[in-house]
């Protein structure tokens, strides 16, 4: 989709039905870039996410003085240089929307002789970079960013690492990846322990690369030790999946399948959310795909009603909140969600973002600081602005596909980021999107 401007007007309308393969794990493509880049030897990536964050990623590791072949939209051979191959980039590293990028890379790059920096879209350079800034600087990297926290981020390089042992101050996947791939160039062991679970990719794929960190409930830890090269094959994206197995659940008649999506158990709340709130959905032949569990996920529509979102459940399901509320919207009764301030430090305020387009189409609802409250009903037609946020964009998609009246979404150019191909998706199962 080329250009800012792209609007979305989806028309509500008949049964979801069909199969379909949802596009590659953004997390899991990020990371087996990351790690091919660093690990001794070649590394064939397939059913990489051919997303505009993805291919941000590759950029920056082509910068960085790495071969990347790209022999097909979902295929990609890195040629890794090792944990020391790295080169000083000419220019700045421009990550556009991807905070998956920018905080993982940082931990790679703190760790190298050269100088960096990191730049991105208005979006990214809103986003808090501390985070990430003060653990490593307690590593003894030189980094800093702007006043407010954010990018640009300068990675001074030169420093000599040392590991160390550190709670996280947040449930974060990027910052508990960023530091444990630091660790990779740190003396001695670094420890990070979480306050509660989150995505294990990087702890997976280390231990695909021959490289298994140590890991005990909430606390991972790891040595600077050689990767090597290896096939990785991507699952389907459970974050994607999600925008379908909301919308199968609330249009009348639909049957879908989902085809070798991603089910790993830090990743995969959205499916028991859904079931707790009545949805119909079968986990069929479970499978493992590269240290990754897999299924093909069956869903069918069935009434749903709201339900209180357990809090250790969050960050399991941290980017499916906008997918889940719209759910709420079409639910009978209440759903609460608490313990979700995160939300609001996404590529938009998912909440606030949220709470407004659920109001424009007619849904009572209540944010807070940390959550929000909805109680569902029949959205009806309106406009929504998505604030540039895919995850946004899509979720009220789906709202439109069920609505009584058809629903306009602005500012959806950023669906590339993560579902190039969302509106031919949704085509190909009987829904009604039009680009404008
Ligand atoms: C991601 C972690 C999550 C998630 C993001 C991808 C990752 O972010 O929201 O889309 O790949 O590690 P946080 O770790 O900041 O919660």
């Amino acid at each position: 989709m080329s250009g800012r401007a792209v609007e979305f007007r989806v028309t509500p309308g008949g049964p979801l039905r069909g199969t379909l393969a949802v596009p590659g794990d953004k997390s899991v493509s990020h990371r087996a870039v990351m790690l091919g880049a660093i690990a001794e030897g070649t590394t064939r990536i397939s059913g990489f996410l051919d997303g505009e964050d993805t291919n941000a990623t590759a950029a920056a590791f082509r910068e960085l003085g790495i071969a990347v072949e790209r022999p097909a939209a979902t295929k990609v051979i890195v040629h890794g240089a090792g944990l020391r191959g790295l080169r000083a980039p000419k220019r700045p590293l421009d990550l556009g929307n991807s905070g998956t990028s920018t905080r993982l890379l940082s931990g790679i790059l703190a760790g190298q002789a050269f100088e960096s920096t990191l730049i991105g879209d208005e979006s990214l350079s809103k986003r808090p970079m501390r985070r990430v800034t003060e653990p490593l600087s307690k590593m003894g990297a030189r980094i800093d960013c702007t006043p407010a926290g954010t990018l640009p981020m300068r990675i001074h390089g030169g420093s000599k690492l040392r590991g160390i042992d550190y709670t996280l101050p947040v449930a974060s996947a990027q910052l508990k990846s960023a530091l444990l791939l630091a660790g990779l160039y740190a003396e001695g062991r670094t420890c990070v322990t979480e306050p509660a679970a989150t995505r294990d990719h990087t702890e997976r794929m280390l231990a695909w690369f021959g490289c298994p960190p140590e890991r005990t409930e909430h606390r991972v830890c790891v040595e600077p030790r050689p990767l090597r090269g290896r096939h990785v094959q991507v699952p389907g994206d459970i974050s994607s999946a999600a925008f379908f197995l909301v919308a199968a659940s609330v249009v009348p008649g639909s049957d879908l399948t989902l085809e070798a999506v991603g089910i790993n158990p830090t990743r995969s709340a959205v499916i028991d959310i859904l079931i707790a709130m009545g949805a119909d959905l079968e986990i069929g032949d479970p499978r493992e795909i590269s240290g990754e569990p897999v299924a093909d996920i069956r869903v069918r529509h069935q009434p749903l009603r709201g339900v209180r979102i357990p809090k250790a459940l969050v960050p399991i399901a941290i980017d499916e909140f906008p997918a889940l509320l719209v759910a709420a919207a079409f639910a009978e009764g209440e759903t609460v969600l608490t313990d979700a301030a995160e939300l609001r430090v996404k590529e938009s305020d998912r909440l606030e973002a949220v709470a407004d387009g659920l109001s424009a189409l007619g849904i009572e609802n209540q944010p807070a600081p940390d959550g929000i409250r909805v109680i569902g009903g029949r959205p009806r037609g309106g406009e929504i602005d998505s604030r540039a946020d895919h995850r946004i964009a899509m979720a009220f998609a789906v709202a439109g596909l069920a609505a009584s009246g058809p629903v306009r979404i602005r500012d959806c150019a950023n669906v590339d980021t993560s579902f190039p191909g969302f509106p031919a998706a949704v085509h190909s199962l009987g829904g009604e999107i039009a680009v404008a």
